[in-house]
């Protein structure tokens, strides 16, 4: 059975005007303004308020969103407008990682979620927590300061503060961020991450029960990536997150859903499909949702060609897996980590690039916004995909 809370009659709340202009009330008083709607393309008219992505996908009873950048969000008009246009739920794509949120041992700093938060309540659009507990994006006084002695305590200090501060206001949380490593030699599979080496198994247990106490409200996550391809290894890493999602059941530990974070690519020699299936049917049958949380369509392996053809290859790969996974019932998110091209982690200069003089495209609308064919197979999947009735509201 889902836990799901309540009906979406929702979805179609917020009209493209009214999104558009309380975008502008909230860009109103930023410093840096840059280039306003102006910057959009004609076709827009057919691509926001009833062409929108979330409205297309209300219309199947799902929510879609993005990842969002707060730099950009509060120097980009377009950026945020396209936002509120386009997406009933946002995460931010650094700014709630502890190296964000815990400048110094004894400090917080929610600026930047906090203007999310906004944001999203401005605009009436949910709002996903991500993460409270990862191996990655750790402050660099943690190494020196947490100790096997003390861990348990920064870990529960650290969810009741975040979680707290956001409580009642939040769709779901990443409680905890890729705690499986199949190349670990363990037989739980579980990755000897700094908070594995100071707690144990049980620090997936503190970590939700606490997040559970700080915010009844949010569906607690579990989020993992690598788990999308019919691979051994993929196989593989599917089993053991399945294990630990029915060690944490029959302990009682507070779940809601799974994140399958969807980092996939064009040209890639694997398919998806039974693997995935399979993966996400067993998730239902424990009574969890499925998110989709952090799509994107790597192009590396595809080979150095003109962009429309790239364009058409990753909106290829965008219709195949979002028509397998929304097959599923249990899935009722989905999210894209990033908007446009001008702005993907893909890009990150410290990535190695195969193809330097070609930046990746990996996200549904270009460097200008406007709508790629990768957008519209999101859309024509959404409409093609079954309907659920009811979600989380
Ligand atoms: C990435 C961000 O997009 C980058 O800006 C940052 O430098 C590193 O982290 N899986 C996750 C996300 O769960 O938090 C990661 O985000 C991408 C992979």
């Amino acid at each position: 059975m889902l836990t799901r809370r309540g009906f979406i009659s929702t979805g179609l709340r917020v009209g493209a005007g009214l999104a558009a202009g309380s975008a502008a009330t909230f860009l109103s008083g930023c410093a840096h303004r840059v280039a306003g709607p102006a910057t959009l393309p004609s076709v827009t008219n057919q691509i926001t308020g009833s062409g929108s992505l979330k409205a297309h996908a209300a219309a199947h009873g799902l929510l879609t969103g993005a990842a969002v950048a707060i730099p950009l969000l509060r120097s980009d008009p377009a950026y945020a407008r396209v936002l509120s246009e386009q997406y009933s739920i946002l995460v931010a794509e650094n700014a709630m990682k502890w190296k964000a949120l815990r400048p110094a041992p004894d400090r917080f700093s929610f600026g930047e979620a906090d203007a999310l938060v906004a944001f999203a309540e401005q605009n009436s659009i949910k709002v996903r927590g991500h993460n409270l507990c990862w191996h990655e994006a750790l402050p660099d006084w943690f190494a020196v300061t947490v100790t096997k002695e003390n861990a348990r305590q920064f870990l529960t200090d650290h969810i009741m503060n975040v979680a707290g501060r956001y409580k009642g206001k939040m769709h779901s949380w990443d409680v905890v961020n890729e705690a499986v490593d199949a190349k670990s030699g363990r037989d739980d599979g579980l990755r000897k991450s700094p908070w594995f080496e100071m707690l144990g198994p049980d620090y997936l247990d503190i970590a939700f029960r606490t997040a559970r106490e700080a915010d009844p409200h949010a569906l607690l996550t579990y989020n993992e990536y690598g788990i999308e391809y019919d691979n051994e290894e993929e196989a593989q890493k599917r089993a053991f997150t399945l294990q630990l999602l029915r060690r944490l059941k029959a302990a009682n530990v507070p779940l809601d859903a799974v994140g399958i974070q969807s980092h996939i690519r064009a040209g890639s020699s694997y398919s998806f499909g039974n693997g995935i299936r399979e993966f996400m049917a067993s998730a239902r049958q424990m009574g969890l949702q499925v998110f989709i949380t952090e799509m994107d369509v790597n192009d590396d392996e595809l080979p150095d060609d003109d962009v429309a053809k790239v364009d058409h290859a990753i909106a290829a790969v965008y219709r195949d897996y979002l028509t397998t996974v929304l097959a599923e019932p249990a899935v009722t998110a989905v999210l894209t980590w990033g908007v446009s091209d001008g702005h993907t982690w893909l890009n990150n200069p410290m990535r190695k690039q195969r193809h330097p003089n070609r930046p990746q495209r990996p996200l549904p609308f270009d460097e200008n916004y406007r709508p790629k064919e990768a957008f519209f197979a999101m859309r024509d999947s959404f409409d093609k995909g079954m309907s659920r009735n009811l979600v989380n509201d």
